[in-house]
């Protein structure tokens, strides 16, 4: 039988548990998949990509079938190299699905072997996101429960 590679890209900056819900999920869905971290995607990150990768690396390591890696530039061209068949990304409410249907559009356009595969996270996070931790860590608020404990540290050791 097939064995079938997706390619989970994104910012992860940080990595929050909403993407760890739908990386949860999609390891059971999927025989191999890779976190694919856009390297320098943010004009401020707060992390720098390789603390993105070493969090993912280390929030990831209950399952065998995830790697994390980095890539750059285009994103079909960087899953064709990997020999990827899909890519997935997360939809947590219709104001994610116009920006996401347009990236997979064009996406297919370009490479049109390539399928997008859109999951959702568990509804108690359909209301979080990367950016917003940001702000609030950043803003002096309270983010337990909202990001893996390693990320916690994390930010804790940046002094938010
Ligand atoms: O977590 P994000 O920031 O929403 O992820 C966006 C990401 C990294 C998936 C997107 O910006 C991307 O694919 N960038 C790589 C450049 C690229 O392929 N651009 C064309 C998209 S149609």
């Amino acid at each position: 039988m097939k064995s079938v590679l997706a390619i989970y890209p994104g910012s992860f900056d940080p990595v929050t548990n909403g993407h760890l819900d739908l990386i949860e999920r999609a390891t059971k869905m999927f025989d191999r998949l890779v976190v694919a971290v856009l390297r320098n995607s943010e004009k401020d990150p707060l992390f720098t990509t390789a603390e993105r990768v070493e969090m993912l690396r280390e929030v990831t390591k209950p399952w065998d079938n995830v790697e994390v890696d980095l890539f750059e530039g285009l994103l079909v061209q960087y899953a064709v190299q990997r020999k990827a068949q899909v890519i997935l990304r997360g939809i947590r409410a219709i104001s994610d699905y116009e920006y996401e249907l347009q990236m997979a559009l064009m996406n297919r356009r370009l490479e049109p072997q390539i399928e997008t595969v859109f999951m959702m996270p568990g509804e108690s996070y359909s209301y979080l996101s990367s950016s917003l931790v940001r702000e609030i860590s950043r803003l002096g608020g309270q983010i337990k429960g909202l990001v893996p404990p390693v990320v916690e540290q994390r930010l804790k050791a940046k002094g938010f």
